[in-house]
């Protein structure tokens, strides 16, 4: 007899098997963009309208084997066009998610299919880019996993998404002055709540010895994470997804700047009935994250230390054959810019700030519409020397391409897709121009890329 519980079931089974990727004509999975109420807050402030990926801010997390396809209708309920990128994935330029520049915004009841290969492993994140400073800030994001084929030696994985709201005390809304003045020229926005995967207090289980891989994700718009690890022994194992060489023991704080990703192994070593913390240090204090809460049952013995996971394929850079770039970061508040070029014709500050620009790359703010910071030989091999002349920090972001940090002493440092440059740093960065398209280059400070620090680089 059918019952309706057997109905339901074999319903169900059935809805999941034609959901799956097995079917060559499935639809792809939908991904919802709508404003929905969140309980962000301590309960008696009451919920939170956000902007959120399919009714959660982060959004679903995405999770996709290594050399898989992330396939995904975005649906738009929102009263403001959308697009969703894909950030640190090498992927095929049509697929990146602009705004303006790979596609046009996708329009209030509009969808548009993403569809498009994962080259590399690692911890990736999705994020709306049109109007980022707006739509990031409303919390439209999500965390996008490609899995190793190799299994790491470890109990489990958490994925940590912060962020950082800001909230109007008296409402428990978010203030809605997105475009303030004040955040576009000094730090960004910064906010008054931090999170960890949308809840103030996040809290979970933990054994005493039990290794973990911890994958952290700054959604934020403008603040940089200063972390600290509590009750563990970490080492940092990949950041913004690319593996490092050997694992690097964790001995001081971790700045984790808007838009990074760093991979953690952590051994819990807080005693049972203790509780081991994530924490972010700011001034004097420390705020946690997540904590972890020590129970029974764990095992009398520690690992040894963690080894490295396998590189994903990346070109070797030559930095004898690589062509030299530089660009200047200018402007902001208490910033030494008098006039840069908008439309092609050169503004002093005064028309440029009424315009709402403050920063310059190379004395030009005309971002996205102006002409290429650079134009590119597909393979060919990139330096580019990034002077911060401001007194803020900024996070600078390349599409499409990770590239090398180079040290100072003019080794290759670590694979990144965005990479923090303090007041006054100057950095170098090394790529091979291996993807082809158009490819932004921009601060991660959301506010900062809305008001002139955006250009492009072009490969051919
Ligand atoms: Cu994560 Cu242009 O963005
Ligand atoms: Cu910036």
């Amino acid at each position: 007899m059918l019952t309706r519980r057997t109905f339901l079931a074999t319903s169900s089974a059935f809805a999941g098997m034609s959901a799956s990727a097995g079917f060559a004509n499935a639809p792809p999975t939908n991904l919802i963009a709508q404003e929905s109420d969140v309980q962000l807050l301590p309960g008696d402030y009451g919920k939170t309208a956000l902007w959120c990926f399919d009714g959660g801010s982060p959004g679903p997390e995405i999770r996709v084997a290594q050399g898989g396809r992330v396939k995904r209708r975005l649906i738009n309920r929102f009263s403001q066009g959308t697009s969703v990128h894909w950030h640190g994935i090498r992927i095929d330029n049509a697929m990146d998610g602009v705004s303006g520049l790979t596609q046009a915004a996708v329009q209030p009841g509009d969808a548009f299919d993403y569809d498009f290969a994962v080259p590399d492993a690692g911890t990736y994140w999705y994020h709306a880019h049109n109007r980022s400073f707006e739509q990031v800030a409303r919390g439209l994001y999500g965390a996008l996993i490609v899995e190793e084929a190799d299994t790491l030696d470890i109990d489990r994985e958490e994925v940590l998404v912060l962020d950082d709201w800001l909230i109007d005390p008296e409402t428990g809304q978010l203030k809605d002055d997105y475009g303030a003045p004040h955040d576009l020229s000094h730090a960004g926005r910064l906010g008054n709540l931090v999170t960890a995967n949308g809840t103030f207090n996040l809290t979970l289980a933990a054994r005493k010895n039990e290794r973990l891989r911890l994958r952290l994700v700054n959604a934020s718009n403008a603040r940089i994470f200063q972390l600290g690890l509590n009750g563990f022994d970490s080492w940092v194992i990949a950041m913004d997804g690319m593996p490092l060489g050997a694992p690097r023991k964790v001995t001081d704080t971790l700045a984790l700047a808007p838009a990074q990703r760093i991979d953690l192994i952590v051994d819990v070593t807080a005693d049972v009935g203790e509780t081991a913390f994530v924490v972010q240090l700011e001034r004097e204090e420390a705020i946690g994250l997540a904590a972890f809460e020590v129970a029974e049952g764990g095992s009398v013995n520690r690992r040894d230390a963690p080894t490295a996971l396998p590189p994903n394929g990346h070109a070797m850079v030559d930095l004898k054959e690589a062509t030299q770039l530089s660009l200047s970061m200018e402007g902001g508040a208490m910033g030494r810019l008098s006039a840069a070029s908008l439309g092609g014709q050169v503004k002093p500050m005064g028309e440029l700030v009424q315009a709402g620009y403050f920063w310059s790359f190379n004395g030009a703010v005309d971002g996205i519409d102006g002409d290429p910071f650079a134009l590119l030989e597909r393979g060919q091999n990139v330096r580019v020397k990034i002077e911060n002349d401001t007194v803020f920090p900024h996070a600078m972001h390349l599409h499409g391409m990770h590239f090398h940090e180079v040290a100072d002493d003019g080794t290759l440092g670590p694979l990144r897709d965005t990479t923090l440059l303090v007041r006054g740093q100057t950095r170098e960065i090394a790529f091979v121009a291996d993807n082809p398209g158009q490819w932004l280059l921009h601060c991660h400070m959301l506010s900062h890329a809305a008001s002139g620090m955006m250009t492009k680089v072009v490969v051919a």
